[in-house]
């Protein structure tokens, strides 16, 4: 089946899909975006996706580049046309084409939008949870408004390459004081070794993920006890359990840091529980 992508007002094939050179997503990054889960035809928790995007925009001073609601018409739509029953629907905004100039376009300069819809499948992903995953630890080198999901992920790609080549799945950041602060596409978790899940605070140095949100959800309806406050490399290096949160890959387990080994270096039971549970706590938009 031919993929379809929407761009700027059309439904083209994927293959064709293309936007300006003169785009400024494509010269400065001026953009953001956002993925959501598609989960058993339904996108997950999509009016937080959008009030997050609503958010980003607005920090950036870039216009929505339609209503909210025609929006989620065309993330619906888009994952309808690309018959995706799991797996993801991107989509982006940047703050237009115009001639290459720092300076903010023209005020009639409209945003430029492209949403993409993809499968997955959600067996590996189960398959992958069931041995985990690891992780290498990076220096923070991000700037610090890292609570906008802006497209400008260069540092995040250097930071996950960079694991990849050590043989892990995902980068941890490291802070000046020690601390972890997230991974280069997900957000970062322990469970204590008194069975207290820890992530960090979202008033700085992360993104505030949407699954992060889902699963503190969780976590008070199961009545598990929690905490959002820093914790060090070191503390994760000794903790029980670790995981990753994200859209891509819901609650993924961690079994080993760098070149440590965490908890019996299987998936702990608090992380698999979550995963399995994720569901139960998020808002299913049938598309
Ligand atoms: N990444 N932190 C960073 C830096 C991220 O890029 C992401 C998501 C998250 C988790 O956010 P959420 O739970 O809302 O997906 C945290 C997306 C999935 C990506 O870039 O592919």
């Amino acid at each position: 089946m031919s993929r379809i992508a929407y761009v700027n007002g059309q439904y083209v094939p994927h293959k064709d899909a293309a936007v300006h050179v003169e785009d400024r997503g494509y010269q400065f990054a001026d953009g953001v975006y956002e993925v959501c889960e598609v989960w058993k035809n339904n996108i997950v928790d999509m009016p937080r996706h959008m009030d997050r995007l609503g958010r980003s925009l607005s920090e950036l001073r870039i216009d929505w580049p339609m209503t909210r609601k025609a929006l989620e018409f065309v993330l619906a739509e888009t994952v309808r046309r690309n018959k995706v029953h799991n797996g993801l629907v991107y989509v982006q905004v940047t703050r237009g084409v115009s001639r290459r100039d720092h300076f903010f376009p023209p005020e009639d300069v409209a945003p430029s939008i492209v949403v993409t819809a993809r499968s997955a499948s959600p067996a590996a992903a189960d398959k992958q949870a069931e041995t985990g995953i690891s992780v290498v630890s990076y220096p923070e080198n991000r700037w610090p408004r890292v609570d906008i999901k802006t497209i400008a992920l260069l540092p995040n790609v250097l930071a996950k390459q960079n694991a990849k080549e050590s043989g892990g799945k995902e980068a941890w950041y490291v802070d000046a004081d020690g601390n972890v602060t997230e991974g280069g596409s997900t957000n970062a978790w322990i469970v204590t070794k008194d069975n207290k899940l820890v992530t960090r605070p979202a008033e700085s140095g992360i993104l505030k993920g949407i699954t992060r949100t889902a699963v503190l959800d969780l976590a008070e309806k199961e009545g598990l006890s929690f905490e959002e406050r820093a914790f060090s490399l070191e503390e994760a290096y000794d903790a029980r359990e670790a995981f990753v949160t994200a859209a891509t890959t819901i609650v993924m387990p961690v079994v080993k840091i760098d070149d440590r080994i965490v908890g019996n270096g299987h998936p702990g039971m608090v992380a698999s529980r979550l995963r399995q549970l994720f569901h139960t706590v998020t808002d299913l938009k049938a598309v």
